[in-house]
């Protein structure tokens, strides 16, 4: 794929704009990074939790004396040599005055073992048996609960000692991954922002490109090059800017070359008629002539000479009127535009338009506000009759009353006057060959008729083209340009 310099330089831009910021903000998240370890990984917390740690079998050791002591002092006392009844109320008594005991029994010789479960403890204890000799030798057990929770703790926080411990010595690679992770998110994010500006700049000179090869293709004579509007941006603006700019130039072109055209043909119609009228005066005469002066008494040749007569006149006048047809043709005035309201004038023409054949329907449709253009009275009302006279004559051979509707409307910054008939309609190979001069189908035709229009329209500035509606019959566009204001 071909890549302009724009785009080139636009993709460069947008990657140092966006990997610019990236060694401050990893430089950045390694100080921050190394402050939040020092925060999280303090070698005081880890010190005081392994002190923490430490407590705990202290206690259980002094708890342990304690519990030892506990039994040698109650072991001491001579009630737990009694006979059984008062020995169970002393160990009753024993429980009351020890909270931490959860059973204490008693046995010995000649006696059976008198023991006591002390009730009301909690459960869930750990338990500690010790065995005593009371004064009289008897064997004293006693047990001591210890709560399961505090080994629980115990356990709970020589894990986190651990735990903490371990992320100590792993201190390098969590700053490690600390680094990683800002890299990724913002290279990621740099290559991501430099992905879509490449696409965008892609776009965007896409379309530059479109418009440099149509400017080319333009400069080397092909007004037909043409560029493809999408998007509703300065881009798509100047693409629709160029593609009717090209229009314009080739609509000037045309134009340009038809009225260069028409002005030959004018010049042709000019002479011919110069040469034609001045031989037809003297062929008239002199067989007007030939006619008065024969006296002659034979029949046959007189009602040659009659006939012979009556066919010269004929045919002069038809020249004659066909001279006349040339120098009205070459003699076109240039137009003299003045700005007025479109829609009124056509209305105002169809009010005036009383000699169409009886049975014609002439529809109008209006536009609703003025639309001023500049353009000549009577020339245009020429165009108009001709169009219009066209249209009625096209629909004699339908059997079938004329009908012809007017439309004017702006369109595309211009103003339209459309003359629609429900004739036949033009056979589409005779379209391009309509408005060249003499060209007509017609037998007394001279195929003046729309070169005329044409030439009409093209000093005006407009545009007029013929069509077939798609329902049957012909279609012709006048498109004249709107006065400023
Ligand atoms: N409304 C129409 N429907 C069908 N064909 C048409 C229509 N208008 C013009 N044409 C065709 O275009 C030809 C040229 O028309 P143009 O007005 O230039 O000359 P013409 O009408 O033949 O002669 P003239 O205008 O001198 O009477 C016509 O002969 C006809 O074949
Ligand atoms: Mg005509």
């Amino acid at each position: 794929m071909k890549h302009g310099r724009f785009e080139r330089r636009l993709v460069l831009a947008l990657l140092v704009a966006a990997l610019a910021p990236i060694p401050v903000a990893l430089w950045l998240a390694n100080l921050l990074a190394d402050d939040s370890v020092a925060l999280g990984l303090n070698p005081r917390i880890e010190q005081a939790l392994g002190q923490a740690v430490a407590v705990y079998p202290q206690l259980f050791r002094a708890k342990r004396r304690e519990h030892g002591l506990r039994a040698d002092l109650l072991a001491r006392d001579p009630a737990l040599d009694a006979p059984p009844a008062e020995t169970r109320a002393h160990l009753e008594a024993l429980c009351n005055a020890s909270p931490e005991l959860l059973r204490v029994a008693v046995s010995g010789e000649g006696l059976t073992t008198v023991a006591r479960r002390c009730t009301g403890r909690a459960q869930g204890q750990r338990e500690l048996a010790l065995t005593r000799r009371s004064p009289g030798g008897r064997s004293v057990s006693f047990v001591f609960g210890m709560p399961e929770a505090t080994f629980e703790a115990f356990r709970e926080a020589e894990a986190l000692s651990k735990v903490y411990r371990q992320l100590g010595q792993r201190r390098d690679e969590v700053k490690r991954a600390y680094f990683l992770a800002f890299l990724a998110l913002l290279g990621g994010w740099a290559l991501l922002a430099a992905g879509g500006g490449l696409w965008l700049a892609r776009r965007t000179t896409r379309r530059i490109l479109a418009l440099v090869e149509a400017t080319r293709r333009v400069s080397s004579g092909d007004l037909d090059a043409r560029v493809e509007v999408s998007g509703q941006d300065e881009i798509a603006d100047l693409a629709a800017a160029f593609n009717r700019m090209v229009e314009e130039i080739r609509e000037r072109g045309e134009r340009i070359v038809y009225l260069e055209k028409i002005s030959s043909w004018q010049e042709i119609a000019r002479r011919l008629a110069h040469e034609i009228k001045n031989p037809l005066t003297p062929i008239q005469l002199s067989v007007q002539q030939l006619e008065s002066r024969y006296d002659g008494t034979d029949p046959k040749f007189r009602a040659l000479l009659d006939q012979v007569v009556e066919i010269v006149r004929e045919e002069v006048e038809t020249l004659r009127r066909l001279v006349s047809e040339f120098s009205e043709f070459a003699r076109l005035p240039n137009v003299d535009p003045e700005p007025q309201d479109l829609g009124r004038w056509v209305e105002e023409f169809v009010r005036q338009k009383t000699n169409l054949p009886e049975g014609t329907a002439l529809e109008v449709e209006l536009p609703e506000r003025p639309l001023v253009v500049p353009f000549d009275r009577t020339l245009l009302r020429r165009v108009l009759v001709n169009l219009i006279e066209n249209a009625v004559q096209a629909s004699e051979g339908t059997g079938r009353h004329p009908r012809i509707r007017l439309a004017v409307r702006q369109e595309n910054g211009r103003a339209l006057l459309k003359v629609e008939d429900w004739g036949p309609g033009i056979p589409t190979e005779r379209l391009s060959r309509i408005f060249d001069p003499y060209f007509t189908t017609k037998e007394t035709g001279t195929g003046l008729g729309l070169a005329i229009c044409k030439k009409i329209v093209l000093q005006h500035g407009g545009e007029l083209s013929a069509s077939n509606r798609s329902e049957g019959g012909a279609c012709f566009e006048i498109r004249l340009p709107l006065a400023l204001e």
